[in-house]
């Protein structure tokens, strides 16, 4: 379905003020507004399953999600991050692997913005800022945390 005007004007003013779109053409932000679906969360809802495959990537454009990783089956979650209006996640299964390294459930309700796997190539894939992300540090620290947890109990 095509985008309505309003909609679309909605979307640009938004897409031009997440940081890491700042930088990009109008044509670019044009071509997102088009593409993209708006879709709602609850609290708690599942937005991404860790070990699911995936094919979308995900701007916040309304509230907060919880990013978190389960190290084995039978360990709990660890949390890894929260992340809010302007930042994106998903991006990790639409390079290379396409399988979910992270869980991320929304916090009270939350708007997202759905850009499918061949705009993300398109429009998205080559900015650096998202193409060099990588979690290693965060990942490590999270298991650091959750050791010390462990020891200290
Ligand atoms: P993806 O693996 O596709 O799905 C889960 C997403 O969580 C992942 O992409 C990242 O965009 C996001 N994420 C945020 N913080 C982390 C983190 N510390 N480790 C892994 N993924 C993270």
């Amino acid at each position: 379905m095509r985008t309505g005007l309003i909609k679309h004007s909605q979307y640009m003013e938004f897409l031009r003020s997440v940081p890491s779109l700042q930088t990009q053409p109008v044509d670019v932000l044009s071509k997102l507004a088009d593409v993209l679906e708006e879709t709602h969360y609850s609290d708690g809802d599942y937005i991404i399953r860790q070990g699911a495959t995936g094919d979308t990537f995900f701007i916040i454009s309304e509230g907060q999600v919880k990013v978190s990783q389960q190290n084995s089956v039978n360990e709990e979650p660890v949390y890894l991050n929260t992340l809010s209006k302007g930042e994106w996640f998903g991006e990790q299964a639409l390079k290379g692997e396409d399988v979910r390294m992270a869980s991320v459930t929304a916090v009270d309700d939350v708007t997202c913005l759905v850009i499918d796997r061949e705009s993300f190539k398109q429009l998205i894939g080559g900015l650096d800022e998202v193409n060099n992300k990588q979690y290693e540090s965060d990942e490590l620290k999270a298991k650091v945390e959750a050791e010390a947890v462990f020891f200290s109990s």
